[in-house]
């Protein structure tokens, strides 16, 4: 393939890059773009090591002491650019009602218009990298490829981590293969002869992060931070997922995946969707307590689950990600000794702190060591001491801090994380971070029942989304900032979803999976959690397992199935009745009012709102009432 010259700049197309739709797509946003140079990814050791040694270079990387966390870098961001921005992520839907009431939507082409000039040299004087990548195992019939152009090598190597990132994935896309155009700027462009005043380089009054669901394209101006960024995480493999998955009978879900294994040998594969910065990356690598000898769980996903429903009626599950980007404040080798373990070598750490012998620090590692550290410099490039905390309230790292590292690290990976063919669902949890009201854990009766619990799913706010934190707000699904279509016809979705797989399942002479909604986060009247949580979910989740073999006959609540004191493996714990009650009662006047926010909820999702679920609410007040 030759290699076209435009207004000077080559564009460098690798001998190897046979797909005439990318490069002719490469020209057209190099000329919009304007870059100084173009540098096509390969996805090497070699390649991944000389960006990196380029971003110790130009300070947005500080290499981390190799005898603490060898081959790892510490980035530090701009203030104004820690997390995702929702009110900047908008669907541009023709229509506006498939947006729905819970996404920003614009006019495509007005959004368009809105781009274009932000997009118009918006990476002169800068490098456009041109990073190739696999949703999913290289070359499996359920992944699918993005490109994404980004003037960010930060993005580049995190990319490299995150996804299946490199050469290869040309091969897969030969000549007439479909991919996902993710086009993204940091939004800083550099005038001839310019430097970078800044190590974070974005554009502090700017963000858009921009979806076409019906053309798959997406465009993220203004962030290098994390779901904006990694075009190929909530974007990609969430918002246009979805709406793949809704054309093509799958689901895109914000899930870990995790595998259970009995003393027995026998596996069971769990899907859990919680809200971001809820415990997704904790309990896919829980380690269960001494009492559960034999038991082991492994990791599939941490994150997102792509589930294809198979014609037995089985719900196969892939992680299409290859990495964990995952919350650093508050692991530790209490909370998550899996992770810490992940994190020796081969790390990215963005906005954590430094200590003054090269490693990184994080606010709950004071439980590993017994003491604070005397010294840090903090995610701000601050001093920070204990005493300067103490006065001041100072974090030593923001409190969404994040780590980036490759599945592979983990050693509680599960041996099928990389398969192809996916792992089979056996049950769906469901939980958001409720100080009140919601059980430590329920079993839904019917599909429908398990739908309504995810539809009406809420959690108090955290850092991983910009805003308020502590407001209780409606999650479904813990898909509220990720659904790329309108929120009712994706509950038709996974209603219509199950309907068909009940039917092919019956026939196969095996069982839908079970639902669950969980809630790990009651806290009691001194305001500190009630459920140890963490390791010590394995006894929510044996429950399960034991409702899953009908070993536990559990009892009738108003809100589904529910075990009794009896039916959990207490050994090694100190919980007694009373504290068991206070983290699974059904409070009859904090349900009357929990109802009024689901009548509030489904007002605003009132169209193309499933019939089922206003049914199904109906039916569970009747039961609050009896
Ligand atoms: P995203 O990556 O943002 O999607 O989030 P995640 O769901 O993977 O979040 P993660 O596992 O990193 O959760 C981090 C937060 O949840 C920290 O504040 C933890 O301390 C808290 N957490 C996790 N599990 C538990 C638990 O069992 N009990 C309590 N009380 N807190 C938990
Ligand atoms: C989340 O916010 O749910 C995350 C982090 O997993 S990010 O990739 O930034 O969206
Ligand atoms: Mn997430």
């Amino acid at each position: 393939m030759n290699s076209p010259v435009m207004q000077g700049l080559n564009l460098n197309t690798p001998a190897y890059v046979k797909n005439a739709k990318l490069i002719a797509w490469v020209a057209e946003m190099a000329a919009l773009c304007k870059p100084a140079n173009i540098y096509w990814c390969d996805g090497s050791q070699e390649e991944y090591d000389r960006l990196c040694a380029e971003l110790v270079a130009a300070g947005t990387f500080k290499k981390l002491n190799p005898a603490k966390r060898a081959n790892s870098y510490l980035a530090c961001s701009d203030p104004s650019d820690v997390a995702r921005v929702e009110d900047r992520t908008y669907i541009c839907s023709a229509q506006k009602e498939n947006a729905g009431p819970t996404n920003n939507w614009m006019e495509p082409a007005q959004m368009r218009a809105t781009l274009n000039p932000l997009f118009d040299g918006c990476m002169a004087g800068r490098t456009m990298y041109v990073v190739p990548f696999s949703m999913g195992p290289l070359g499996s019939h359920i992944s699918h490829i993005g490109i994404e152009l980004t003037d960010s090598a930060y993005v580049a190597v995190n990319q490299k981590i995150m996804t299946r990132m490199g050469k290869a994935v040309f091969d897969v896309l030969g000549t007439q293969g479909e991919f996902v155009p993710c086009m993204h700027t940091v939004g800083a462009p550099l005038a001839a002869g310019q430097k970078d005043t800044t190590s974070w380089p974005c554009n502090p009054t700017t963000k858009y992060i921009v979806h076409f669901p019906e053309t798959r394209e997406i465009w993220s101006y203004g962030s290098g931070y994390g779901g904006n960024a990694l075009l190929g995480k909530k974007c990609f493999a969430l918002r246009i997922a979805s709406n793949m998955g809704k054309e093509q009978g799958w689901l895109a879900e914000h899930m870990l995946i995790l595998g259970v294994t009995n003393p027995q040998g026998k596996k069971y594969h769990i899907a859990a969707a919680f809200p971001s910065a809820c415990g997704k990356t904790n309990f896919s690598m829980l380690v269960p307590p001494k009492a559960f000898e034999g038991w082991s769980v492994t990791t599939i996903g941490d994150d997102i689950a792509w589930v294809k429903p198979h014609t037995d009626g089985k719900m196969v599950a892939i992680n299409p990600e290859a990495g964990y980007f995952g919350v650093a404040p508050g692991t530790n080798m209490k909370t998550n000794p899996n992770c810490m373990l992940s994190l020796h070598k081969d790390v990215i750490f963005t906005n954590v702190a430094l200590t003054d012998d090269g490693d990184v620090w994080w606010e709950g590692m004071e439980k590993d060591t017994g003491k604070l550290p005397d010294h840090l410099i903090d995610w701000q490039g601050k001093d920070w001491t204990p005493q300067i905390a103490k006065e001041t309230g100072a974090k030593a790292a923001h409190p969404n801090a994040r780590f980036t590292v490759a599945a592979a690290n983990n050693p509680a990976l599960d041996p099928a994380w990389d398969d192809a063919a996916g792992v089979p669902i056996d049950a769906f949890m469901f939980g958001g971070r409720r100080s009140t009201t919601v059980p430590l854990v329920t079993e839904a009766r019917s599909w429908t029942e398990g739908v309504y619990m995810a539809a009406t799913m809420g959690s108090e706010t955290t850092a991983a989304a910009f805003g308020a934190q502590g407001v209780v707000r409606r999650d479904p699904f813990a898909m509220l900032p990720f659904c790329g279509y309108n929120m009712s016809d994706y509950f038709q979705h996974w209603l219509d979803t199950g309907e068909k797989a009940q039917v092919q399942a019956q026939a196969a002479g095996h069982k839908l999976p079970a639902m669950y909604c969980v809630n790990w986060f009651r806290k009691g009247e001194d305001g500190s959690f009630v459920w140890p949580g963490y390791g010590d979910n394995m006894r929510v989740l044996k429950w399960m397992i034991d409702r899953l073999e009908g070993n536990a006959t559990g009892e009738e609540t108003m809100f589904g199935v529910a075990p009794t004191y009896a039916e959990i493996t207490w050994t090694g714990l100190d919980f007694s009745a009373e504290q068991f009650k206070a983290v699974t009662s059904i409070d009859k006047a904090a349900w009357q009012a929990e109802f009024k926010l689901h009548d509030e909820h489904f007002a605003q999702l009132a169209f193309h709102l499933p019939k089922a679920l206003l049914d199904t609410k109906a039916a569970l007040e009747a039961r609050l009432a009896a």
